[in-house]
C-alpha cells in the first residue's frame, strides 16, 4: 500500500505502539495529534501533524494533501472519573470531535475507520467473559461517549458507507517489548504502571481500591492485555475493511482475569522490590470482574496475542518503568 494510514493520537500510549508497527511493517504514516496528553518524541516517524480535532481547517487541510487508506483514532480523554466530574469534557473530546473526524473522511471520500473502544461501554456485566452479545450499558460519561460514537458508525455506515471497526478494549497493558515506547500518562491512573512506580520507589506505595469485592482474595479482577497486541488487532482490523470486510466490533482481552493482589504479586516477582500497599476504600464505579470473550477477534480477524502472560506485560512495563526518571 503505498497511500498512507492517518494515525490519530499517535502520540499517545496505544498511538505511538501503533505508529511503530505500521511502519515495521512498511506502511506510510502521518499522525496527527494535538499534544495534550502525548509526547512529540514518541511518534518514531512518518509525518507528524499538530493539530486539534475541533479544527475542521486542519483536518480538510491534511486530508487534502493525502488520499488516506484508512484512519486509526486513539485520541480521546480515558478517566472514568474525571468524566464523572466533566462530563463535557468527555462528551466534546470524544464524542463531538470525533464526529468532525468521521465528516472530514466522509467529505474527502475515505472510507475505512479503525476505533479505539472500551470495555467500559459494558458497564457492570451480566455475566464474564464478556462477548460482543454482552448488552452496552454504560455507566459514566467517558463509557457512553465511547458507545455514542459505535452508534454513529453505524448510521454513518448505513448513510454514507463508512466502513469501521470498534475494538474495545480491556486492560491495555505493558510495553513496546524492544523498550523504546512505554506508558506516560501525566498523571497516572491504571494499575500495572503505578504498581511499578512503587517498585521503582518513584512512589511511596500501590493504594489497593477495596478487598470486599467478590472475588477470591476480594480484589478486583481484571483482563490485562498487551498493547502490541491490540496493535496487531488493529493491522488485522484494517486489512478487513481493505479486503471489502463489513463494518464490526470486537472485544479485546486475552480471556485471563488477574485480581489487583495477583498483579501486585507478579510485579514484586519480576522487579525484586517488596513494593508497599496502602489499603484503601473502593473506587467508585469499579466492577468486581471485566474479562473479555475475544474468541470473535481470533475467528473472524485471526488475532492471535503474542504476550498473553501476565508476567511478560508487566516485565515489558517494568524495562519501560526503569528508564522513566530520564524522561520525566
Ligand atoms: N486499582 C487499584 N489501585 C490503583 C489503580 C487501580 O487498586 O492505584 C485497581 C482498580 O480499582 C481496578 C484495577 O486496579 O480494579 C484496574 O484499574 P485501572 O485504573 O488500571 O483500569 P480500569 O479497569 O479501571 O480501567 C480500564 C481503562 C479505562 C477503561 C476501563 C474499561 O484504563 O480507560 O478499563 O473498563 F474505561
Amino acid at each position: 500500500m503505498n497511500n498512507p494510514i492517518l494515525v490519530v493520537g499517535g502520540a499517545g500510549y496505544i498511538g505511538s505502539h501503533m505508529v511503530k508497527l505500521l511502519l515495521a511493517a512498511g506502511h506510510k504514516v502521518v499522525t496527527l495529534d494535538n499534544l495534550a496528553t502525548g509526547h512529540r518524541d514518541a511518534v518514531s516517524g512518518g509525518e507528524f501533524v499538530h493539530a486539534d480535532l475541533a479544527d475542521r481547517a486542519a483536518l480538510d487541510e491534511v486530508f487534502k494533501r493525502h488520499a488516506f487508506v484508512g484512519v486509526m483514532h486513539f485520541a480521546s480523554s480515558i478517566q472514568v472519573g474525571e468524566s464523572v466530574a466533566r462530563p463535557d469534557l468527555y462528551y466534546r473530546n470524544n464524542f463531538s470531535h470525533t464526529l468532525n473526524l468521521l465528516d472530514a473522511m466522509v467529505a474527502h471520500n475515505v472510507k475505512r475507520f479503525i476505533f479505539s473502544s472500551t470495555a467500559a461501554i459494558f458497564g457492570e456485566p451480566d455475566y464474564v467473559p464478556i462477548d460482543e452479545a454482552h448488552p452496552a450499558r454504560p455507566i459514566n460519561p467517558y463509557g457512553i461517549s465511547k458507545w455514542m460514537v459505535e452508534q454513529a458508525l453505524a448510521g454513518y455506515d448505513r448513510a454514507f458507507g463508512l466502513k469501521s471497526v470498534c475494538l474495545r478494549y480491556f486492560n491495555a497493558a505493558g510495553a513496546d517489548p524492544e523498550g523504546e515506547l512505554g506508558e506516560r500518562h501525566q498523571p497516572e491512573t491504571h494499575l500495572i504502571p503505578l504498581v511499578l512506580q512503587a517498585a521503582s520507589k518513584r512512589r511511596p506505595d500501590i493504594a489497593v481500591f477495596g478487598r470486599d469485592y467478590d472475588t477470591p482474595d476480594g480484589t478486583c479482577i481484571r483482563d490485562y492485555v498487551h498493547v502490541m497486541d491490540l496493535c496487531q488487532a488493529h493491522l488485522l482490523a484494517l486489512d478487513k475493511l481493505a479486503a471489502g470486510g463489513d463494518s464490526d466490533a470486537f472485544n479485546l482481552g486475552n480471556g485471563n482475569g488477574f485480581s489487583v493482589q495477583q498483579v501486585i504479586d507478579a510485579a514484586r516477582r519480576i522487579t525484586g522490590q517488596p513494593i508497599a500497599v496502602k489499603e484503601s476504600p473502593p473506587r467508585p464505579g469499579d466492577p468486581a470482574r471485566l474479562v473479555a470473550n475475544s474468541e470473535r477477534a481470533r475467528s473472524v480477524l485471526g488475532w492471535q496475542p503474542q504476550y498473553a502472560d501476565l508476567d511478560v506485560i508487566v516485565g515489558h512495563a517494568w524495562e519501560w518503568e526503569k528508564k522513566m526518571p530520564a524522561c520525566f
